[in-house]
């Protein structure tokens, strides 16, 4: 039998004959010969079928074939410097598994909605499998870059009894007549964790029921979520730093096709590298007042605040010190100004807003007990929480990254349904 080989892996096989299993690309004839263009996942090969050199069965196949047609392809791999890829296919004989009719996604332009209704589909063009390549290459980097710094990884549940971002966003289940919630975030469980093993990050598919339509929210995304036992603000803000500059330099180095293919310009990523420039949430303010945007002092910033924040750096910025009460329960607050809470937000540069969501935690039992009341969170939900207080409480912090923000930055996509191979928003369950 002869070997099967990948697109990718054709420059292993030069002047040999070898055997290619995909799909019809695209197709184009000159006469006496076909140029199909053969994708198999790994690549696109230039494969040409001569008259001559073919059963007259085969070369009769080639007009009938239609995109995405399956078959499989047995040839010479020669080096050809004009071809993509740098070597094509001399066929010599081809099986076809299924003639495809009709398939809906054309050369032709299609909107969005099309196109996200046959998401199944449109995951097969190359601007998509090259998005869907780099998010791989950030989730390989985000566990290399924990693995290799000692954290250990740790599942979080997916069933919670409670909420962690607030009650607005909880996605309802019904757990055996009792009310359980699909998790918004794992740091809870990571907390519980990090006292357990020192450092630790979870890594997984959170839920928020996000009722805004926007190009920065999903219903279900991924987050990593690091935290660390005996670690301050300062702490997270340094590794959160050295962590994004490190996944960017690793798409720089590991993807530089997919880059091109999805035409990113890559002089904007070759500038992150540490340090990221710090700006407190009162100079963020005073930064937006500069720039003529309305914005009341002591709000949170929305989508277009932190578009004019993020594109006055070329580097994320880390927005530090929010004001604590629109943030979270669990921050600990800043005990030179208890109105700030010791969080900080990283905002992705080229306008893209936030992408890290961190701080240090309360770890003062009282303290704690006060602010979940604060927030009329129920406190019987919260009992095992509270244990972490009442039994061995130190400094601890972390935080956590969302997955497809950062493809969607790293990748130069302007809205996040691309980042993600099947995405659940607002008005979308299908596929
Ligand atoms: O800022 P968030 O809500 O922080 C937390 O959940 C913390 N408990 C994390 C921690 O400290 N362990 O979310 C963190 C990040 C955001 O910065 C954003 O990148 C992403 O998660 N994110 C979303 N991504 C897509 N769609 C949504 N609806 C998102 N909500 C948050
Ligand atoms: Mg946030």
């Amino acid at each position: 039998m002869r070997k099967k080989v990948y697109v990718k892996d054709l420059h292993l096989h030069e002047d040999k004959e070898v055997t290619l299993q995909g799909w019809l690309y695209n197709k184009r004839s000159s006469g006496k010969l076909w140029f199909l263009l053969v994708r198999d996942g790994t690549g696109i090969v230039q494969c040409v079928v001569s008259k001559a050199d073919v059963p007259e069965e085969t070369f009769q196949w080639c007009e009938k074939l239609t995109q995405e047609s399956s078959l499989t392809v047995v040839g010479k791999t020669i080096r050809e410097a004009r071809a993509p890829g740098g070597y094509e296919i001399q066929v010599k004989s081809i099986a076809v598994h299924q003639l495809v009719e009709n398939y809906p996604i054309t050369p032709k332009p299609h909107g969005p909605v099309f196109l996200m209704d046959h998401r199944h589909l449109w995951i097969r063009s190359v601007k998509q499998t090259a998005i869907l390549k780099i998010r791989h290459e950030i989730i390989r980097a985000i566990r290399d870059f924990f693995d290799s710094r000692g954290f250990v990884l740790v599942d979080a549940p997916i069933f919670t009894p409670s909420a962690c971002e607030g009650t607005t966003t909880l996605f309802e289940t019904n757990y055996f007549g009792e009310k359980a919630y699909l998790t918004q975030s794992g740091q809870l469980y990571m907390e519980a964790a990090a006292m357990a093993l020192g450092k630790v990050y979870c890594f997984g598919p959170t839920f928020r029921a996000e009722k805004s339509k926007t190009r920065r929210h999903l219903t279900e995304f991924w987050m990593v979520e690091p935290e660390i036992a005996y670690a301050e603000l300062e702490d997270i803000m340094a590794l959160a730093e050295e962590f994004i500059a490190y996944i960017v330099q690793r798409v720089l180095e590991n993807k530089k096709e997919e880059l091109a293919q999805l035409e990113r310009d890559t002089a904007p990523l070759e500038k992150i590298v540490p340090p990221f420039p710090r700006l407190h949430y009162d100079q963020a303010v005073e930064l937006l007042k500069k720039k003529g945007i309305p914005f009341e002092y002591g709000n949170d910033f929305g989508g277009t605040d932190e578009t004019v924040i993020s594109n006055a750096f070329e580097k994320p910025v880390m927005v530090h010190r929010y004001p604590a009460q629109v943030k979270a329960f669990y921050m600990k607050r800043d005990p030179e100004d208890p109105t700030k809470a010791l969080c900080v937000d990283i905002l992705a540069p080229e306008g893209k807003g936030e992408i890290i969501g961190g701080g240090q935690r309360e770890d003062d039992y009282e303290t704690l007990v006060q602010r979940i009341q604060e927030h009329r969170l129920p406190l019987s939900a919260f009992e095992w929480y509270l244990d972490l207080r009442r039994y061995g409480t130190v400094p601890h912090a972390g935080f956590g990254l969302g997955i497809e923000r950062t493809v969607g930055w790293i990748c130069g996509l302007s809205h996040v349904r691309e980042t993600i191979p099947f995405p659940r928003m607002l008005y979308r369950l299908t596929p």
